[in-house]
């Protein structure tokens, strides 16, 4: 979960590294330096502030054709100099940056330990550096390819060396790595974010893949020194798109444009005049569709909500039961998978360990996965049988959420596809889903509209200690989203719960000083919730509501109010869920916390 970078070509290599570096840092934030490969002096310079750090203490007139950079998310040792990367060889010619883990590194240190090799740091990483000097005859690339034959576990790995310093060295296994192609320069990236400004060109590195890059082109060969050739392709991101564009936070920005992303979600896949759905990106005939006999969705955090959330609508709209499984426990439960049940993988990132090893393993079995993610090429892309892009463009905040109405919103057509392929709906009822889908920006806009309001709500509710979100139904996997989005970006105690399970143990927890969010819009459960709210303020606590605009009488209960538009309820969680984003955005605010970069966690989690 860390971001890596490297860059070579006539550019200034300190400016580009740096800059490009500050467009990872989503990735993690505990630690951060540089490698600047300069002939026979490599410069080395590391952090524990924020990458803007990195600009006062690398001095500007450092020459370097190649070098590399790292933003660190610790998983080996603290955050510290010591621990910051690039790692370096008992000579100092050799670093190396690292995003994954290595996990025979024990073994390899001891190994080298007992060679003579001094280690400085607690890291896995600084293993392979040692490895490389070790098998150094004067050719890296080969060095590199002894070393890294021998290296288990996940690695996306940059490299320079000072007496090739106009190479860089790239290494991808299990870690995400892209390449950039620019005009007399090259970069390579965890994520094509860090050089989009720079370039569209992109081109992907496969797992067992390394490359040798100059300002000259590219050569890449697998792990024996075969070569290999790999596609170049273009990005579809508008880079106007990766700035914080006058909001105060990314987060803020990035809830702002829901209308648009839910929008873009929607663009060519449904035609509200016409009432028909096309996802035909999936590649699945209707003999195939019309075989699965259940579906499993699997997910983490947040996605793992719009999972739930996906779940109800397939099985409102088809005749599939479904399961929704959290990644990292669904590929360790033992189950017989058979070859008519669909997989939906869902990762914003596409790079989420977890999910991407359930994937794998499923597809090997000869099952169908979708995977729905919002980042181009990404590994779960590669990995699935057939992908639906978010089209969401990036999100840069670490709490996900254009993301999550944009997965909800493509869950929904993916539910109405299926329905469609297998005759579960009338074409009147098809059209009637449609229109409402459409409706969503527009109504989204209307509850962005309230932000002063939600604001001041927060402000009331800043200094809590705790939060509950109960919900029902349809709206259950949205408190347990707003629950998910307060604690980890206003570091409050917060659970989620369905509505119905309050009076089988948690109301016990119930006083004045822990204000409950009531999910209670509109839907055939509405009843039940109001009386779920009526136990609670019946204990004196306070409940926030978040209700339909035509509801009057909830006025009469609590004073406490947020109305979101009338809408069915398919949408109206997304309507709610974007009052919960703002609602934990403003509580953060209150609390001066972090909002982009909350402690401890990082946008990409590609490791298990
Ligand atoms: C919460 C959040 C995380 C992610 C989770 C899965 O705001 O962002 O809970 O949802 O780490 O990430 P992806 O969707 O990239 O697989």
């Amino acid at each position: 979960m860390c971001g890596i970078v490297g860059y070579v070509g006539n550019g200034n290599t300190r400016d580009m590294l740096i800059d490009s570096l500050s467009m990872l840092e989503y990735r993690g934030y505990d630690s951060a330096g540089l490698a600047l490969a300069c002939p026979d002096d490599m410069k080395v310079i590391k952090t524990t502030e924020m990458i803007s750090k990195l600009k006062e203490i690398v001095p500007s007139s450092i020459y370097a054709c190649a070098g590399i950079g790292h933003t660190r998310w610790a998983t080996h040792g603290k955050p510290s100099d010591a621990n910051a990367h690039p790692h370096q060889d008992c000579t100092h010619r050799i670093a190396v940056a690292h995003n994954g883990i290595i996990e025979n590194y024990q073994e390899l240190k001891e190994r080298l330990i007992q060679n003579g090799h001094l280690f400085v740091s607690e890291t896995d990483t600084e293993v392979i550096a040692h490895l490389i000097e070790e098998y150094y005859k004067g050719d890296t690339l080969t060095a590199i390819l002894e070393t890294v034959r021998q290296l288990a576990g996940s690695f996306a790995l940059l490299i320079v060396n000072e007496d090739e310093p106009d190479k860089l060295f790239a290494v991808k296994k299990d870690s995400p790595l892209v390449l950039g192609i620019g005009e007399g320069q090259y970069f390579v990236a965890s994520d094509a974010t860090a050089f989009a400004k720079y370039t569209k060109k992109v081109l992907y590195l496969k797992d067992g893949d390394a490359a040798v890059i100059t300002k000259a082109g590219v050569y890449v060969c697998d792990f024996n020194g075969i070569r290999v050739v790999r596609p170049i392709q273009t990005l579809e991101w508008n880079t106007e798109e990766s700035g914080v564009c006058g909001y105060a936070h990314y987060m803020l920005k990035e809830i702002h444009e829901q209308p648009k992303s839910l929008n873009d979600a929607m663009i060519a896949r449904i035609d509200a005049l016409k009432g028909t759905i096309d996802l035909s990106e999936l590649n699945l005939t209707t003999d195939q569709i019309a075989r699965f006999r259940r579906v499993i969705v699997v997910a983490c955090g947040t996605s793992y909500h719009a999972g739930l959330l996906g779940k109800y609508a397939i099985e409102r709209l088809t005749d599939l039961p479904v399961s929704v499984e959290i990644g990292s426990e669904f590929r360790y439960a033992s189950r017989l998978l058979t070859q008519d049940t669909l997989i939906i993988a869902i990762s914003q990132s596409g790079e989420t360990a977890d999910t991407i090893a359930a994937v794998k393993d499923a597809v090997q079995k000869g099952i169908h996965v979708i995977a729905i993610t919002n980042v181009f090429g990404s590994t779960i892309t590669r990995e699935a049988s057939s992908t639906i892009y978010m089209h969401a463009g990036p999100e840069i905040g670490v709490a996900a959420t254009k993301t999550f109405t944009s997965q909800v919103m493509v869950l929904y057509m993916l539910a109405l596809y299926l329905s469609k392929q297998r005759d579960g709906l009338s074409p009147q009822d098809l059209k009637q889903m449609i229109v409402s889908l459409k409706s969503v920006p527009q109504k989204v806009q209307q509850v962005l509209e309230q932000e002063s309001y939600i604001n001041e709500m927060s402000r009331l509710f800043a200094s809590s200690g705790s939060f509950f979100f109960i919900g029902r139904n349809m709206n259950y996997p949205v408190a347990l989203e707003g629950s998910l989005k307060i604690k980890e970006i206003a570091y409050v105690f917060s659970e989620g719960f369905a509505a119905g399970e309050l009076k089988h143990g948690p109301i016990a927890l119930i006083t004045t000083q822990v204000p409950v969010v009531a999910i209670a819009t509109r839907s055939p459960t509405y009843d039940k919730t109001i009386s779920n709210i009526k136990e609670i303020m019946a204990r004196d606590a306070m409940v926030v509501a978040i209700a339909s605009e035509s509801d009057n009488s909830i006025d009469q209960l609590t004073k406490l109010v947020i109305k979101v538009p009338d809408a069915c309820e398919f949408t109206s969680p997304i309507l709610s869920s974007v009052v919960l984003q703002l609602l934990s955005y403003y509580t953060a605010l209150y609390r001066g916390c972090p909002i982009d970069k909350p402690r401890n966690l990082a946008k990409s989690v590609t490791v298990e």
